[in-house]
């Protein structure tokens, strides 16, 4: 486990760019696993600004997102797919067939999770998984609990998740109560892992996570186990350790 500190969130999101630029540039053809969430954002935005610089080039790339709301489909303003367009895949060159994410408007979990696993696998893997993480430690939508051994799955996302995610939601409209997610197994198998976290509210948690015991009670802590995990925090996140 490598732990990078950052002075702020856009030294963070500048120092993650880096590392997901280093390995499109190694491999043009990578495999990255994206995430949703406010903490990516900035790692993004620096990666559009390179994009736009002709620094980095994405039209040979494939991406696995992590995890969609259950119900919801891709034009959905809440729905992870709509997020990934706005915040990235309209403004750089992945191609359209080169994009996934699990179909949250396929009311059939089995049948959504095990595409996905398919989807996957035939991508050959994925060969660098970004995350942030939940202040419950849940990782993807992997809420405390759950087996480390599952692969995609639909969950039954937590009261404090629930909660966490109401303000990306309009006054009044209810959050989606299931979703489906990339498992802790499918994560424990990307060749790289690569974690950013800010703000003081994730202090504890990182603290949790990765100088505590190896517990499903805490998904991420399994990443203590990956034998290439690399957490960039700010100083507040990190301010624990
Ligand atoms: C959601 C996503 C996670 C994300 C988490 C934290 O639950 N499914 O992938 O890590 O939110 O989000 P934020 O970065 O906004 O704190």
């Amino acid at each position: 486990m490598k732990i990078i500190r950052a002075k702020d969130y856009n030294d963070m999101s500048r120092k993650a760019a880096n590392i997901i630029s280093a390995q499109v540039i190694m491999k043009p053809n990578a495999v990255l696993g994206l995430a949703t969430g406010g903490t990516p954002v900035g790692t993004y935005r620096q990666l559009i600004d390179w994009y736009n610089k002709d620094d980095i080039d994405f039209s040979e790339v494939t991406t696995i997102n992590l995890d969609e709301y259950r119900g919801l489909s891709g034009d959905h303003p809440q729905s992870y797919l709509y997020f990934m367009h706005k915040n990235f895949f309209d403004h750089v060159n992945v191609p359209e067939d080169h994009i996934h994410i699990p179909n949250g408007a396929d009311p059939d979990a089995g049948r959504a999770c095990a595409a996905y696993e398919e989807i996957i696998r035939a991508a050959g893997g994925i060969d660098l998984q970004l995350l942030g993480i939940g202040t419950d430690g849940h990782i993807g939508f992997n809420e405390p609990g759950q087996a480390f051994e599952l692969g995609t799955h639909c969950v039954d996302l937590t009261e404090s998740t629930i909660l966490s995610n109401q303000r990306f939601f309009a006054d009044g409209e209810e959050v989606p109560r299931q979703a489906y997610t990339i498992g802790i197994k499918t994560i424990m198998q990307a060749r790289k892992v690569l974690m950013v976290a800010n703000g003081s509210n994730k202090a504890e948690i990182i603290r949790r996570a990765f100088f505590g015991p190896v517990t499903p009670e805490v998904p991420a802590s399994i990443l203590q186990m990956h034998p290439d995990f690399t957490l960039v925090g700010d100083s507040d996140a990190l301010a624990l350790i």
